[in-house]
């Protein structure tokens, strides 16, 4: 196994832990940007280490398009390539491919999909997905899993759950750099906690370095989501690390992380801001409303990052939908925010002041909407 996973602190079921990885020693709970195409949207690799970025994510389906893996395996792997010392993890793509592509199919052998430079068919495979993460060298890689909507319901929920049982002995069986790499199994299932309970059972017994939990934040209830991660959490083990996929709604991670989960990815911050919306304790702030026009205040006055002790929202305001550069601000000020989030349950939980720090959360966010 290459990874370690120290449980230091606690408060409930909530923990507070130090992830160490091939490249980098993580404090959990932790919020991990996503990089699609082997860069985070408008930031150096030197920015993303000034805010405390820690683990950044890529993704197999993109990267293995362009520049493909052979070439970055080729260039010494993406770590090299794209000048992140620090650690990642790569998606499998099978998940990117049925949330990109309508026309993906998956069947037993695997998901197939039209090429988007070409047009001709491919089809990515459990053993090709793995390849493929070998070669881009992550320090954490997922295993190809079949994802559907949580909001369908039927037969196509339980098959897609025991179809990522069977894959992730492909999974196992395909991998070549189980000393380097870590290969995380994902828990599938839809909304049914029997289907969960036996898919939380089977990935266990594989005893994998960790696991995620997968198929959720795709437009069911916030109730219905957090059941479900209460419910793996509680079955997985205690000494592994815990990764809600696709998750990155401050509100989300603190409660995830009050129910034991430790990891999280999202293109939501840098997304929202590539739209002109900035994250704050209050909530979100638009810097495209008129409100913003003449506002010399920074964009968060409890905010340490550099632009919000360099700009005004004025400025903001201004670039924003003109320049790349309103973007790459807000951007910069967003992935902060969630890396100052993570940081802050981490030493609340470590401090034994997490209920509080929590309490303080909520109660900035639901004042503002008052
Ligand atoms: N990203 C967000 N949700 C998922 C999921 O269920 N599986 C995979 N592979 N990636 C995801
Ligand atoms: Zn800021």
């Amino acid at each position: 196994m290459a990874l370690r996973f120290e449980v230091l602190g606690r408060f409930n079921r909530a923990r507070a832990a130090r992830l160490t990885l091939p490249h980098f020693v993580s404090q959990t709970p932790l919020f991990m940007p996503v990089g699609t195409q082997g860069t985070i949207k408008g930031l150096t690799t030197n920015q993303l280490e000034e805010i405390g970025c820690q683990i950044i994510l890529g993704n197999t389906y993109h990267l293995a398009l362009r520049p493909t893996s052979e070439l970055i395996d080729e260039l010494g792997g993406l770590h090299k390539f794209m000048n992140w010392p620090r650690a990642m993890l790569t998606d499998s793509g099978g998940f990117q491919m049925v949330s990109l592509l309508h026309l993906a199919d998956i069947t037993e052998k695997g998901v197939t999909f039209q090429s988007p430079v070409d047009g001709k068919p491919m089809l990515l495979t459990p053993e090709e997905s793995i390849q493929i993460q070998n070669r881009i060298g992550a320090d954490i890689i997922m295993a190809l899993d079949d994802v559907v909507k949580t909001t369908i319901t039927g037969p196509r929920i339980e098959e897609a759950m025991y179809r990522t049982l069977r894959w992730i002995d492909r999974c196992i069986a395909a991998h070549k750099k189980p000393n380097e790499q870590n290969l995380f199994g994902i828990v599938q299932g839809g909304l049914d906690p029997v289907l969960r309970d036996i898919c939380v059972r089977g990935l266990v017994e594989r005893n994998l370095p960790g696991y995620a939990i997968g198929g959720l934040a795709g437009g069911e209830d916030k109730d219905s989501f957090w059941r479900v991660v209460a419910q793996c959490t509680a079955l997985l083990p205690e000494d592994k690390p815990r990764y809600v996929m696709g998750v990155g709604y401050p509100l989300d991670i603190v409660v995830c992380s009050a129910l034991g989960a430790d990891l999280y990815d999202c293109v939501y911050p840098t997304r929202t801001a590539r739209f002109g919306t900035a994250l704050v304790p209050e909530g979100v702030l638009k810097l495209k409303h008129k409100a913003m026009a003449e506002d010399t205040r920074p964009i968060d006055p409890t905010c340490s990052c550099m632009v919000c002790k360099n700009y005004t929202r004025a400025y903001i305001h201004c670039l924003v939908t003109k320049d790349a550069m309103g973007s790459q601000l807000l951007s910069y000020h967003n992935l902060h925010y969630m890396l100052q989030l993570s940081r802050d349950l981490h030493s609340s939980i470590i401090e034994e002041r997490f209920p509080d720090f929590v309490r303080g959360f909520l109660q900035k966010m639901v004042n503002a909407e008052c």
